[in-house]
């Protein structure tokens, strides 16, 4: 059996939860459980990688301490992420005429975790959710913070609320099957954390770059947990996302831009946000807010991570007419998370549309 390496505290009055971190820690965690659920069942949601990777060894987990396992398996990908598979799910529930007591678990991305937290928050009025994050991306944010969601042809995450789990299990064990590009992608939020946050932190990944990427067991706890305690310290300052918090859209307001632009179809959302950071210290470079030297150590870090940092210039007037379609846009003005030094960022609401479409255009877009 594996250990518990890190436990990381959510501290949210009555709705605080612990984030347990570390290698093979799946049956520790299941003997935790009992904390949490008084009832024989437990549903899980999961989709279909996910589950040929860890139902069975979840599923055996859960029976061999008595409990009846029930499966819901989705889909993989944001398609699954809607409304009518909600519904499907909830519809399941009802038929087994599950107690309010039978937990909810989400094993997988942050597809997994956002729809079936969505789920969790809506039966009976809430069951005690946990997330099993299986994802680099799902472990170092969507799993942590209570933000639950389903996509609306209106826009993406636009049928949600706030609803948080019970306890957060991110096994790093499961990391090692995720898809290298999927890797990749979950780096760029990682990269995010640090310019947001944390000089040390990017300090620390400058240092261990190659082997972060090839996801060595020597680096990789260390990583995570220095993302989740400060994602951990946002949230507790502001649960509802109605200040700080927007900090955590460093280079998601260019990113979600692109990826409408493109349709969800052309970039992982890491790979979005990683464009997205190049964007953000580009505009704060141009308007001298931080020194080209950081840049440029920035850059080079994500080189060594093959992250993308540009897109092509064909499709800059959709990116640019999407930035203000954005829901943090308030009275037309797009609020730019912007980085003043490696690990700290001010918030910019008055920039002149001339201005970000000269610094894409220049910075980031390549002609094609
Ligand atoms: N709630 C939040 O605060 C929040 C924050 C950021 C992102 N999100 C949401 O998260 C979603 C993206 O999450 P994601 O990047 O984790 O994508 P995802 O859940 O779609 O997973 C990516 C792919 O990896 C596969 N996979 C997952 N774990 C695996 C493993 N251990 N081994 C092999 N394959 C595995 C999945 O089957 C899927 O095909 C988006 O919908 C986004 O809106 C939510
Ligand atoms: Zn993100």
């Amino acid at each position: 059996m594996g250990e518990v390496l890190q436990q990381i505290e959510v501290s949210l009055g009555e709705r605080s939860y612990s984030v347990l971190l570390g290698y093979n820690i799946l049956p520790e965690c299941v003997t935790r459980l009992r904390e949490f659920c008084r009832e024989k069942d437990v549903f899980i949601v999961t989709d279909t990688q996910v589950e040929g990777y860890y139902g069975k060894v979840l599923g055996e987990l859960l029976r061999k301490k008595g409990y009846s396992p029930y499966f819901y398996v989705i889909a993989p990908g944001e398609s699954s992420k809607t409304w009518a598979e909600a519904e499907k799910i909830l519809e399941v529930m009802l038929a087994k005429n599950f107690s309010r007591q039978v937990p909810l678990l989400a094993l997988g991305g942050g597809v997994v975790g956002d729809l079936a937290g969505f789920v969790a928050a809506l039966y009976r009025r809430g069951v005690p959710f946990i997330q099993i994050p299986t994802t680099l991306l799902a472990q170092v944010d969507s799993s942590v913070g209570g933000k639950v969601a389903v996509n609306h042809l209106c826009g993406k995450n636009m049928l949600g609320t706030f609803y948080q789990p019970c306890a957060v299990w991110a096994d790093l064990t499961t990391l090692e099957t995720l898809p290298r590009r999927e890797w990749r992608a979950g780096l760029g939020e990682v990269l995010k954390y640090a310019l947001l946050g944390d000089r040390n932190l990017f300090s620390y990944l400058q240092e261990h770059a190659p082997a972060i990427l090839a996801r060595s067991p020597a680096v990789l706890p260390v990583v995570i947990e220095r993302c989740l305690r400060l994602k951990a310290e946002i949230v507790q300052k502001d649960e509802r996302d109605e200040g700080m918090r927007n900090f955590l859209n460093l280079g998601h307001t260019f990113g979600h831009a692109l990826e409408k632009a493109t349709g969800f179809q052309k970039y992982q959302h890491g790979e979005a946000v990683a464009i997205g950071l190049v964007a953000a210290l580009s505009l704060a470079a141009r308007l001298n807010m931080i020194s080209p030297g950081e840049v440029e150590e920035v850059l080079r870090l994500m080189q060594v991570w093959e992250l993308p940092i540009s897109f092509p210039e064909t499709i800059l007037e959709d990116v640019l007419l999407f930035l203000h379609d954005d829901k943090k846009v308030e009275k037309d003005e797009v609020h730019f998370v912007l980085p003043v030094a490696i690990g700290k960022v001010e918030i910019k609401s008055d920039l002149p549309n001339e201005i970000v479409k000269v610094t894409l255009k220049e910075s980031c877009c390549t002609v094609q």
